[in-house]
């Protein structure tokens, strides 16, 4: 498998970093080659809504450092999106991303009629790392899953979360929350969830 992997913390080996890299490392035991990007040394604007893409056949016109991330996407089976919470939501630089994300889709009707600029078999693979505990910021991942597979097509996995992390190395000294990465990981090689 190709494996894209978005890191969306400006803490370089910060938890979600570390989930996953931890993740990532178990697919590319199996076999997987793995590019990681991180996002926050990109110099890369927002979508500025100008709904080019809508008509040039879903391609994003803005010039600039997502030209490249966009070309990998689109060669990988997997894209995995690793972020800190922020304020409640993925970080800015994920955001920015997952936002330009939309010019993928090309035909603005509903369902049958929409047009997507992306293969249909890529799967998605979130990865959140929080302070709070897993009580907290649950409508975030069923927020995204449903965009991604309703406006996308992305198939989207279970979700990869890390609570109570706070420090940089939060999730590496948590050999618990490892394990599970690792399962997770071994899970979509085996079986494909
Ligand atoms: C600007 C900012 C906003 C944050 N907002 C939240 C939040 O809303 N909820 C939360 O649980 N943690 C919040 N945190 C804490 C981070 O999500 C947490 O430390 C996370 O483990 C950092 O991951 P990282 O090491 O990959 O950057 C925030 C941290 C910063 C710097």
């Amino acid at each position: 498998m190709k494996v894209i992997c978005l890191l969306g913390s400006p803490r370089t080996n910060g938890n979600s970093s570390t989930i996953a890299h931890k993740f990532c490392n178990t697919l590319k035991k199996a076999g997987s080659e793995i590019e990681y990007i991180e996002l926050n040394k990109l110099d890369y604007k927002g979508c500025q809504a100008c709904d080019a893409c809508k008509k040039n056949g879903g391609e994003c016109i803005l010039k600039d450092d997502l030209e490249d991330v966009f070309a990998s996407v689109k060669k990988s089976d997997v894209i995995v999106l690793a972020s800190p919470v922020y304020f409640g939501d993925v970080s800015a630089q994920l955001k920015g991303f997952v936002d330009r994300m939309r010019s993928y889709r090309f035909k603005e009707k509903i369902c049958k009629e929409r047009t997507l600029n992306l293969e249909p078999s890529k799967k998605l693979v979130m990865i959140l790392s929080q302070k709070a505990g897993a009580k907290y910021f649950n409508d975030l991942y069923p927020t995204y899953k449903t965009l991604f597979e309703g406006s996308l097509g992305i198939k989207v996995m279970p979700l990869i979360r890390g609570c109570n992390l706070d420090k940089k190395s939060d999730a590496s000294n948590n050999a618990n929350l490892m394990n599970d990465v690792e399962s997770m990981a071994r899970k979509l090689i085996t079986v494909g969830t």
